[in-house]
């Protein structure tokens, strides 16, 4: 079996791929290692991959690669590529969640639906597509209202999915990750950030009153949804919430991290950012009845994974 990760060097789509070699599939990872954060992080994660003979690097723009080259025997596309961050996405920055998140999106769709029919397609969306959302635990069915333009981005891209699947009769699965965290999570959020710090004895930087609620899924959960979602018999689209099933503010994920680690952290706050939701939560029947995925690890856990996995980085 053959796959194409996208976004292999970053955080979930290494992770994604990692499994995929353990379990004897053949991988090509597409990458840009694009400079959003430090790119030697994304080149140690390929490196690792690299140790595998059945993993190929291809370190290229999706809208510039040969896809038919690669999608040549493809059996599955788990699309992890993509310019992350909420809080970064406003004013000229835009451009590239355009470029990255829809453009990039279309192109691949569009060779997929070309040469290789057959394959699934996994699409890595995002609990920010709902925006401050009226009901929680948010539904599928929920009618979305993106709260940044990150979430404008990664809605079109799912709406993109869903008329490739619909109009050329492709097999696509969305799933709307709620903030993944775990050992190797991106360098630009929550639970790395606070984990450094705690470590080192800075401040905590805490963006508004800390009341802000998450519903954080742990990584290796996400890759369990894209592994279930990838042999999904039924060639409809789908559309799944992947959800942890907290429901915790950020000042409580703090405290848990100062029992954790034996330390008292230090916290500042400073504004709120624009385009963050005041709460986000899921609700995951739907994944549940239709692929038997639920969330394995909760939050108490994964923290002390992540905390664990810092702590060996020696920060
Ligand atoms: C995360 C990802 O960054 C998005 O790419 C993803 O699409 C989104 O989850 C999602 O679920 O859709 P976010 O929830 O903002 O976005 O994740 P974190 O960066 O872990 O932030 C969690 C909370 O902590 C936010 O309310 C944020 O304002 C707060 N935070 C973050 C701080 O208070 N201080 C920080 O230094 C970082």
């Amino acid at each position: 079996m053959k796959a194409i990760v996208t976004g292999a060097a970053g955080f979930v789509g290494s992770r994604i791929a990692t499994e995929l070699l353990r379990t004897g599939w053949t991988v090509v990872g597409l990458d840009r290692i694009s400079d959003y954060y430090e790119p030697k992080i994304k080149l140690r994660n390929l490196q690792k991959l690299e140790r595998s003979v059945n993993f190929t690097a291809v370190l290229r723009d999706i809208n510039e690669v040969d896809l038919e080259l690669h999608l040549e025997g493809c059996d599955a596309i788990f699309h992890q590529a993509g310019q992350p961050g909420v809080r970064k996405s406003w004013g000229s920055d835009f451009q590239s969640y355009v470029q990255d998140n829809i453009m990039a999106t279309q192109v691949l769709l569009e060779a997929v639906s070309n040469h290789a029919p057959s394959a699934r397609v996994v699409y890595a969306s995002s609990s920010s597509i709902y925006g401050n959302a009226d009901v929680y635990p948010t539904s599928e069915l929920t009618l979305p209202r993106p709260h940044s333009p990150y979430g404008v981005s990664k809605l079109a891209a799912e709406h993109l999915c869903a008329l490739y699947a619909a109009n050329r009769g492709i097999h696509v699965t969305a799933l709307r990750y709620f903030t993944v965290y775990g050992p190797g999570q991106r360098p630009d959020m929550a639970f790395t950030r606070f984990c450094s710090a705690i470590e080192r004895g800075d401040e905590i930087t805490v963006y508004g009153s800390g009341n802000q609620i998450r519903d954080f899924t742990y990584v290796d959960d996400i890759v369990a949804a894209n592994m279930a979602a990838a042999s999904r018999d039924s060639i409809d689209y789908r559309v799944y919430n992947v959800a942890g099933g907290s429901s915790v503010s950020v000042n409580e994920t703090i405290a848990t991290l100062g029992r954790l680690s034996g330390k008292s952290p230090r916290v500042t706050h400073i504004g709120m950012v624009a385009g963050d939701v005041l709460r986000t939560g899921g609700t995951t029947e739907l994944i549940a009845r239709e692929l038997g995925w639920s969330a394995k690890v909760d939050l108490e856990r994964g923290l002390a994974a992540q905390l664990e996995w810092i702590r060996e980085l020696d920060v």
